[in-house]
């Protein structure tokens, strides 16, 4: 079983796999060279990179890539705590480690991809350790890699998890990884658009996670991309629960590596997300873009404070 992308897992384990050995690399992720360095080192070994797999788009994300992954994911989470987001910055070091090395001996990708980065993984997981998740669930849970991470937390607190995603072979796949760990009642698997569960469930979610995404010719061209944002988030909105914290993948309107080829990514961001923008900003407290190598957003909503900032 394979998915469209021409490579498999993690798509920071290839890129890494490749750069491990180069001295600048190994110097940026020490912190002893900065970003330009990183970005020179990935523009010569662009041809290398391709060749082994990686996307063309993706080297340039890599010129994104955190110095300190430990390091990008305790400034992330001191961000949305002193902003507000969430109630505390401080998060378990441990339980990441753990979770990290479970994922990567234990999780079967069966050949299908993912630009879910290693610190948006363990962000995500600290994120819901900070709220006290409870009632999460996961649109657009593509093979169930990001929720993953967030499982541990979540079920410790009590609570439970839906993944919702309308293709069938990626719900497999997320079911044969998390069921082997969850119990099936605790970890629900749903096969339907997150805009079809929306309308028929009843249960209220303290933590939504957007992932989503339609190819960008699909014929709805609102939907395109990630245009599916806003329509999942406005079927969501009745459901949420009086404190709900928002988790959005692929949030980047500001760029920190200074590659024009974000020029074009954040255009195409301004459009794509454009309603969804507007509708976070009337509907929640307030929404943080973090500067993780694809960008994530974390947004907080209280019962009734819709004066927002985005
Ligand atoms: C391919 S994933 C995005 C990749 C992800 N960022 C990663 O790197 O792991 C997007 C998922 O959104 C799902 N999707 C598309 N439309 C959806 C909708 N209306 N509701 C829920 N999921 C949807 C697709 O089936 C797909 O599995």
């Amino acid at each position: 079983m394979r998915s469209d992308l021409p490579f498999s897992g993690p798509i920071f384990e290839l890129i890494d796999s490749v750069l491990r050995d180069e001295a600048a690399y190994r110097q940026f992720r020490a912190g002893r060279v900065g970003r330009p360095a990183l970005a020179a080192l990935l523009d010569g070994r662009a041809a290398a990179l391709k060749a082994r797999g990686v996307p063309a788009n993706d080297v340039h994300f890599a010129k994104r890539f955190p110095a300190s992954i430990d390091g990008i994911v305790a400034e992330s989470l001191e961000t949305l705590a002193r902003c507000g987001v969430i109630p505390r910055a401080d998060y378990p070091a441990a339980l990441m480690d753990e979770v990290a090395s479970t994922i990567r001996h234990r999780f079967d990708h069966r050949g299908q991809g993912t630009y879910i980065y290693p610190e948006e993984g363990r962000l995500l997981l600290g994120i819901a350790h900070a709220v006290v998740a409870r009632s999460a669930v996961f649109l657009g849970s593509y093979y169930g890699y990001w929720a993953a991470w967030a499982l541990r937390p979540i079920l410790a607190a009590g609570g439970r998890a839906v993944l919702v995603d309308p293709d069938p072979v990626v719900c497999e796949i997320a079911r044969r990884n998390l069921h082997r760990i969850y119990p099936p009642e605790r970890v629900e698997i749903v096969v339907a658009t997150g805009e079809a569960y929306m309308a028929r469930t009843h249960d209220r979610f303290d933590l939504v996670v957007l992932d989503a995404e339609l190819p960008r010719d699909h014929p709805d061209t609102a939907r395109r991309g990630k245009g599916i944002y806003f329509h999942l988030l406005q079927a969501a909105l009745p459901h949420l629960a009086e404190r709900a914290t928002l988790v959005c993948h692929n949030i980047l309107f500001a760029d920190h590596s200074g590659a024009r080829f974000f020029d074009e990514v954040i255009g195409r961001n301004e459009l794509e997300l454009g309603p969804f923008k507007a509708l976070v900003a009337s509907e929640f407290d307030r929404f943080v873009e973090l500067p993780t190598t694809e960008g994530v957003g974390v947004g907080i909503r209280t019962s009734r404070c819709p004066t927002a900032h985005v």
